[in-house]
């Protein structure tokens, strides 16, 4: 039988995570000597290039090896996805995939969904569905023609079935759970044994706050970010920020980094020391998409510095609190989080990636 050719198109930090799984997922069929093997070949678009913001998450996940690094490098929004879209159609007429995958809102996602869709290839979109209803986000513009375009929408909750049934898709649509959820089960022992950030930093479990901000509407405007900044000096406990590369220019820029004595500035950390983080974190402060979830599957309260969230379940259970990025909001949410007693399966039980791999086979060349 002839092997199903799978191209996927990552180019961020979130999606090396995501992807990781996928790779595992198929890797794990493969060998089981499944009658249709796969072939997948990684294209990375290049988007995020330091060190400790792609390499490191190859290495310690595992990931196999990308076909071809595109460079494409940082930029404005059309520079970014305009190098994108060239490079990778460039690639898909040469690799000729049946599927090209693509992963979550970044501008990697909509180069490669635009590039494959007026090739006439069919895409698949993992974590499909999501909304924040705000066309201000550039993801959620992202999210919505990458979703219009997909031939296979893999939606990690129920809530982004619902989503884009309001937008009247439902071919295609499955309900797989979060590969998110899957790593954070494959890499919470690993991360206990192996990493030594608590140590490193000298940090005592439940004895410090995590911080992470990156999102443009809170880095690219300084009343914002410097709001967030002043609710996280005026807290009485150790708050460790490892600090985005797009936010560190511009906590330089503003000045914003000197004199505060509780804040821990480090840089960007590996997945194993970041799970380790989270996990050991009283409560974690953030605008992230992922670190929500991770809060979450971690079982930490969550403070989400934004004013909507696409994970609206985490909301609803009692485990996140929508404080924007007014000082005083952020504070009193971080000083009078309740812990729920209760702790559903949100995110699925774990087998997504399985589901993603088997049911791109089932839907075949
Ligand atoms: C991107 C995604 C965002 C995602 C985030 C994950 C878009 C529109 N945004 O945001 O949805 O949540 O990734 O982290 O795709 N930079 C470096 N080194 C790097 C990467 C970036 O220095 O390795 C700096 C550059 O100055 C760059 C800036 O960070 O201009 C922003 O990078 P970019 O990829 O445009 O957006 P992110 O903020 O990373
Ligand atoms: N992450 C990491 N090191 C860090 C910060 C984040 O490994 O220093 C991981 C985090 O655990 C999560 C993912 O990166 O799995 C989230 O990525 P990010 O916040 O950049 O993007 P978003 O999820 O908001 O798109």
């Amino acid at each position: 039988m002839k092997a199903l050719r799978i191209m996927t198109v990552v180019g961020s930090r979130p999606q090396f995570i995501k992807a990781a799984m996928v790779s595992r997922a198929i890797v794990a069929r493969n060998q089981r000597g499944e009658n249709q093997q796969i072939i997948e070949e990684i294209i990375h678009t290049g988007q995020h290039y330091d060190e400790n913001m792609s390499d490191i998450f190859f290495q310690q996940m595992h990931i196999p090896e990308p076909a071809v690094n595109l460079n494409t490098g940082s930029g404005s929004h059309g520079e970014m996805t305009g190098r994108m879209l060239e490079k990778i159609e460039k690639e898909i007429v040469m690799r000729n995939p049946d599927w090209v995958l693509v992963y979550g809102d970044t501008n990697s996602t909509l180069a490669g969904a635009l590039a494959a869709a007026k090739l006439h290839v069919s895409v698949a979109h993992m974590e499909a569905g999501l909304r924040s209803y705000n066309k201000g986000m550039p993801e959620e513009i992202n999210r919505i023609l990458t979703d219009h375009v997909s031939s296979l929408l893999f939606c990690p909750t129920k809530v982004a079935i619902a989503n884009l049934a309001k937008e009247g898709i439902s071919r295609g649509v499955h309900h797989v759970g979060d590969v998110m959820y899957d790593a954070s089960l494959v890499f919470d022992e690993i991360a206990g044994v192996r990493s030594r950030i608590l140590d490193t930093l000298d940090l005592e479990p439940g004895k410090y706050l995590l911080a992470t901000v990156h999102r443009a509407e809170n880095t690219d405007d300084p009343t914002r970010l410097q709001s967030i900044l002043s609710a996280f000096s005026a807290m009485n406990e150790r708050v460790v920020f490892p600090i985005h590369p797009r936010t560190r220019s511009r906590l330089d820029a503003l000045n914003l980094k000197s004199n505060i004595t509780n804040l821990k500035f480090i840089d960007p950390v590996s997945f194993l020391d970041m799970v380790q983080l989270e996990k050991n974190a009283r409560v974690i402060l953030t605008d992230s998409g992922g670190v929500q979830k991770e809060a979450y599957f971690h079982g930490v309260p969550c403070v989400t510095l934004r004013d909507e969230t696409e994970w609206v379940e985490t909301v609803a259970a009692g485990w996140n609190v929508l404080a924007g990025t007014d000082a005083d909001r952020i504070i009193a949410s971080t000083r009078s989080l309740n812990i729920p007693v209760e702790h559903g399966m949100l995110f699925g039980d774990g087998s997504a990636a399985g589901k993603i791999t088997d049911l791109l086979v089932k839907m075949g060349t």
